[in-house]
This record gives C-alpha cells, structure tokens and sequence, in this order.
C-alpha cells in the first residue's frame, strides 16, 4: 500500500482536527491519486472529512471503537485485520489517508508516499514523521516548486526500502 499526505515544512499535518492548508490543486492531486481507488483512514480524519464518504473511492476505515458503525464502509479494528482485507486489492491501489496515528501505525507497511510540502510553517497539534531522518525511507522524486494562494509546495515521493510484510 501507499500513503498520501500534505505537511508543512516541519512535518505538521493538522490543528484541532483540520488541515492545516488549504490548497485546491492539492485536493485535485489527492483525488488524482485516489479516484477509483482504496483509501484507508482513522476514525477521527473519516468523520471529519466534508462529504463522507469519499465519491468514487472504496472506503477503509480503522479504529479501536467497536460500537462504530457506518454502512458505506469498511470498518476494521486492527492493522491485522487491514492486512487481512486488502489482500483482495492491488496494494498499489491502496491509499493511507491519515491522519496522524494512522499514518504512525501503518507507515512501515507503505512502499509510496506521496508527500505535498507545503513551504511554510504552521502551529499544528498533529505531526507526521520526518521522511528525512528515517534510515529506510529516501526520496525518489522531487516535484517541481509551484505556488497557489501565496503558498510555494511541491508534489515529492519517497519510497521506502524496507517493507514490513
Ligand atoms: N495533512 C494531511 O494530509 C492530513 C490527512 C489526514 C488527516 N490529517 C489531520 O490529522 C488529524 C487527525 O489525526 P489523528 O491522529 O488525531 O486521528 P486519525 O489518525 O484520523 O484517527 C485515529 C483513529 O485511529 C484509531 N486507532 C488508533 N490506534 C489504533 C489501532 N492500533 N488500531 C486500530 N485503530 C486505531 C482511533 O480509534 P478510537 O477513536 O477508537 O481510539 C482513532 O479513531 C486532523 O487534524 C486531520 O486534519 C491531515
């Protein structure tokens, strides 16, 4: 499986379980990347998106809460039993979404990770590790700089080299 995320330049990923940026051509990137495809997400990030759940994407979602219940999507409990349901996909069409402790829990399983980085600072509460510091991840493309609402950002993917089975 693979990741997609947005962060700022250190890594923060969300405030009081929001975004942190707001970017449309990130949101098309996104959707891009997800259309027609398998996003797994937490709880927290599912029930905060807009719209749920996403239009044209089978949906994932991940949390220790068992009386959680919604009829559009898959729900799972454990990173066991995510392994165990999307063995019926292609794991390159299977997309992390976050948020934050997911993105912790499942990153050793990822191969991509589709990182938008958003060249600015935020104050956030909600943090993704630094791809930069981590001995088995390294970066395989770097997107090209682009700016949008006054903000400069850049689509990058790292791969990681060592995957958890
Ligand atoms: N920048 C980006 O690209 C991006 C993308 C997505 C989200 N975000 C941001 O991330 C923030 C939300 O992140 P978050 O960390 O608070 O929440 P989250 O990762 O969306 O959700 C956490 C959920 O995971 C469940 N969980 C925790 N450990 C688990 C385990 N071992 N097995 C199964 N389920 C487990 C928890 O269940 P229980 O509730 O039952 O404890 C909780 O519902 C928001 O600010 C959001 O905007 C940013």
């Amino acid at each position: 499986m693979n990741l997609i995320v947005a962060v700022s330049e250190n890594w923060g990923i969300g405030k009081d379980n929001n975004l942190l940026f707001y970017l449309p051509s990130d949101l098309a990137y996104f959707k891009e990347k997800t259309l027609n495809k398998v996003v797994v997400m937490g709880e927290k990030t599912y029930l905060s998106l807009p719209k749920r759940p996403l239009p044209k994407r089978t949906t994932i979602v991940i949390t220790l809460d068992k009386t959680f219940k919604d009829a559009n999507v898959t729900i799972v409990h454990s990173v066991e039993e995510l392994l165990q349901v999307i063995k019926s996909y292609n794991q390159e069409d299977v997309f992390v979404c976050g948020g934050g402790t997911i993105y912790k829990l499942l990153l050793p399983y990822c191969k991509l990770a589709y990182v938008t980085k958003v060249k600015a600072d935020k104050e956030a509460d909600t943090f993704f590790p630094n791809l930069d510091e981590m001995q088995n991840w390294a970066i395989s493309q770097r997107g090209s700089l682009k700016e949008e609402n006054g903000l400069k950002f850049s689509f990058d993917i790292y791969e990681n080299t060592k995957i958890k089975e």
